[in-house]
């Protein structure tokens, strides 16, 4: 096989990085994709860097040994120790955070830019350095949720507790400052995407998984490793549940999976 036509790999702590491989689907249909999911280990949110490192590191090893060409960061959470993780790998990453705030920066948003993500995310101020290195003038306003990405991952589908674990992520934000673009700086938070813009329809959600795969597409196409093929394949890997994965593929409309428990 030809460099072009190895896989892209994803990895997350769970099925939020799902929302990324959707992505790829729609803008880079002709790849062949490696997806792992942390499931068992997830919440990611809530551990410490140290520990967040040492389990990104088992994932890209294994990565590593489908001989992927890239990896995809598809978590906030894992992007937020970005410094820690490139020198684990050679082969080249891309982290979601760098993207997302890009995206959020677009159409300057003079009433500023809110960020919701696990606690993790927020602790580690990535997401206020890079806008702050891009744009020092907007403003910026973050909240971590605790709960927010396991209760989507758990699929309970209660939508009291949703809507009410949205608010909690939110309402802290709109307090402090009426921001004009939300960043779901988590990538289990667009799978219910729907959900908080019915809450909040005067905020514009940002995905920051459309440009981050964008900057992707870039990449390959500037090192000749865009793939060329017309059956792409797809597999995901869970260290959890196969069965609680059905429902988010079904949702996101990824088709032509192979689904394997690891
Ligand atoms: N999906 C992950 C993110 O983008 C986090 C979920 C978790 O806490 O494990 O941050």
């Amino acid at each position: 096989m030809q460099p072009n036509n190895f896989p892209i790999g994803v990895m997350d702590s769970g099925v939020g990085g799902l929302t990324v491989v959707h992505e790829i689907q729609r803008q880079l249909p002709n790849e062949n994709i490696v997806y792992f999911g942390d499931s068992k280990n997830m919440p990611y949110g809530n551990k410490e860097p140290k520990e967040i490192v040492t389990l990104s590191k088992k994932i890209i090893r294994f990565l590593e040994s489908q001989r992927v060409k890239v990896i995809l960061l598809a978590c906030n959470t894992i992007s937020s120790q970005l410094e820690e993780i490139i020198p684990l790998t050679e082969v080249p990453i891309f982290d979601i955070i760098y993207p997302g705030c890009l995206a959020a920066l677009e159409g300057k948003p003079e009433k500023g830019i809110g960020l919701i993500a696990t606690e993790a995310t927020v602790r580690s101020n990535i997401y206020s350095r890079t806008l702050q290195s891009l744009n020092p003038d907007v403003p910026f306003v973050s909240n971590g949720s605790k709960e927010l990405a396991r209760l989507i991952e758990e699929n309970e589908g209660d939508t009291e507790k949703l809507e009410k674990v949205i608010r909690l992520a939110i309402d802290p934000i709109l307090v402090r400052k009426p921001i004009q673009n939300l960043i779901l700086g988590c990538t289990h938070y667009p799978i219910v995407s729907e959900d908080i813009q019915k809450l909040y329809p005067q905020l514009k959600l940002i995905d920051p998984a459309v440009k981050m795969v964008s900057i992707v597409k870039g990449f390959l196409e500037k090192n000749k490793l865009l793939s060329t093929n017309s059956n792409p394949s797809l597999n995901i890997y869970t260290s959890g549940q196969m069965d609680s994965f059905l429902p988010f593929l079904d949702q996101l409309d990824i088709r032509n999976y192979d689904l394997v428990k690891k």
